[in-house]
């Protein structure tokens, strides 16, 4: 009984090693793609059991990483997200002020769980990818300050209309047919005002009041 007990409790504890590990490794190969001048990803060991006290990652109660905060790192190199999937609690990304180069990976429409995706004033090329669409808890979404380019995708617009979407910054990238910084820049903040929700879109400098059409029926 005490033996099949102890086994009970070996087989749990390494399954939650091997989970926490599998964050560990997901990390630690975003990681190997990025250039780190400045080596604030040093203490991201991975032979330790759980990421979890490595600097900038955050972990729930659970040893669950829910936080990565790495914004004005110097960081250079590509986003490889295709491990990333394995961090199924992560709610903020923030890469944003880093000289980080290639494009958004769509896998991260994958990390369901996302409240804050910063990666604002990097180097990132290509379109916004229309995975982002899936993340329904995503509430910040800055992407500004890059080199993106195409058609922002429609689903974009209907997360701020029909999801927790409530600021998106796209200002400042080659988007939606303009070919120079110079064009059009918009920037979307949905907040509640009175009772209705209301929209301010802002415009180079200028700001619009917009309150969307409800229909009624
Ligand atoms: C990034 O580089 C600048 C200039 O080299 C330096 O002043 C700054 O401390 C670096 N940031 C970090 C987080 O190391
Ligand atoms: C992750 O995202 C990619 C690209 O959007 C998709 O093809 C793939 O099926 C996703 N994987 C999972 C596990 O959802
Ligand atoms: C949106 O992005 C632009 C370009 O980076 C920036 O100048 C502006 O301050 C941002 N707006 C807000 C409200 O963050």
């Amino acid at each position: 009984m005490a033996s099949k007990m102890l086994s009970f409790i070996f087989l749990a504890i390494a399954f939650v090693t091997v989970e926490s590990n599998s964050e560990g490794d997901a990390l630690y190969g975003m990681r190997s793609n990025l250039g780190d001048p400045n080596n604030v990803l040093q203490s991201w060991d991975p032979t330790l059991v759980n990421p979890c006290t490595w600097f900038h990652v955050t972990c729930n109660s659970e040893n669950s990483v829910t936080r990565l905060d790495l914004g004005n790192a110097n960081l250079t190199g590509v986003l490889v997200v295709r491990s990333l999937e394995l961090l199924p609690n992560l709610q903020y990304l923030e890469l944003f002020g880093n000289h980080i180069s290639g494009q958004i990976p769509s896998e991260l429409g994958n990390l369901t769980k996302l409240i804050s995706l910063d990666l604002y004033k990097n180097q990132l090329t290509g379109p916004i990818p229309t995975s982002l669409g899936h993340l329904r808890s995503l509430q910040f979404l800055r992407l500004n300050s890059n080199k993106l380019t195409g058609k922002v995708p429609v689903v974009l617009f209907k997360m701020i209309q029909l999801g927790n979407l409530q600021i998106m910054n796209i200002s400042d990238n080659y988007l939606a047919g303009t070919n120079s910084k110079i064009g059009l820049t918009v920037y979307f903040r949905k907040t509640s005002c009175e009772d209705t929700i209301c929209w301010c879109i802002e415009i180079g400098q200028v700001f619009y009041d917009v309150r969307p059409t409800v229909s009624n029926s």
